[in-house]
């Protein structure tokens, strides 16, 4: 089974992608995470940003380790991750382990939950169920606020919500894969909504698949 979780920043995908892949024992992949990665690299390396061959030359020499480097969640990364996430030929470098790891999923796990902006609509397109998840943007930058606070990291929240503008703003209007709901997707506004009502929403559209 593949389920896909698509949505703007801070709207609990990550959260809710990993409690569905806990609950069911499938693989988890954060695909934000291999864009924060070759921004990561992009920011080490020195490349200039508006060089697409440089960028793409990156991504594709991205490996596995590369994913567990410290700086991924850092706002800089975020930023940077969503400039060069607008390079066709740098999605294009990532697109097949995205594929190969809902197809095949490590470990054996007979089901894979891949959380990200296009997964519903580029990368599994027949995923068994595709959620978007969304939440007001005061809701979302107070989330991310919280996380970062939490984290012991300064955080002002007027400059977070002006950056997730910013950010969801160069998602949506891209051409190569912009951020949006798939035809076929569920979706599910959470600006009210706990993390467990959340899950338990999710839970009960996975028991209507196998109905
Ligand atoms: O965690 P957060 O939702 O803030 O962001 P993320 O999922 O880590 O993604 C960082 C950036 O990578 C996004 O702003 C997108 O521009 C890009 N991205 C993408 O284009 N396609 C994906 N499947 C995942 C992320």
């Amino acid at each position: 089974m593949i389920i896909a979780i698509d949505g703007p920043t801070a709207a609990g995908k990550g959260t809710l992608a990993r409690q569905l892949a806990d609950h069911f024992d499938f693989a988890y992949l954060d695909t934000g995470s291999i864009y924060r990665a070759v921004a990561s690299l992009v920011l080490e390396a020195q490349v200039d940003v508006n060089n697409q061959a440089e960028v793409t030359a990156l991504a594709q020499k991205l490996r596995a380790e590369d994913l567990q480097r410290t700086d991924l969640r850092a706002e800089e990364v975020g930023q940077l991750a969503s400039r060069i996430a607008v390079y066709p030929d740098v999605r294009q470098a990532l697109l097949d382990f995205q594929r190969s790891f809902a197809e095949s999923p490590p470990d054996q796990a007979k089901g894979a939950v891949l959380d990200g902006r296009d997964i519903g609509t580029v990368i599994c397109p027949s995923a068994d169920l595709k959620l978007y998840i969304t939440a007001s943007d005061e809701v979302r930058a107070s989330r991310r606020h919280k996380e970062l606070i939490d984290k012991g990291v300064t955080a002002i929240y007027a400059e977070i919500l002006a950056d997730l503008k910013v950010r969801d703003q160069r998602d949506q209007s891209r051409s190569a894969a912009p951020s949006r709901p798939a035809e076929d997707a569920f979706i599910l506004d959470t600006s009210t909504m706990s993390a467990e009502a959340v899950l338990d929403k999710a839970l009960s559209l996975v028991a209507g698949l196998q109905r």
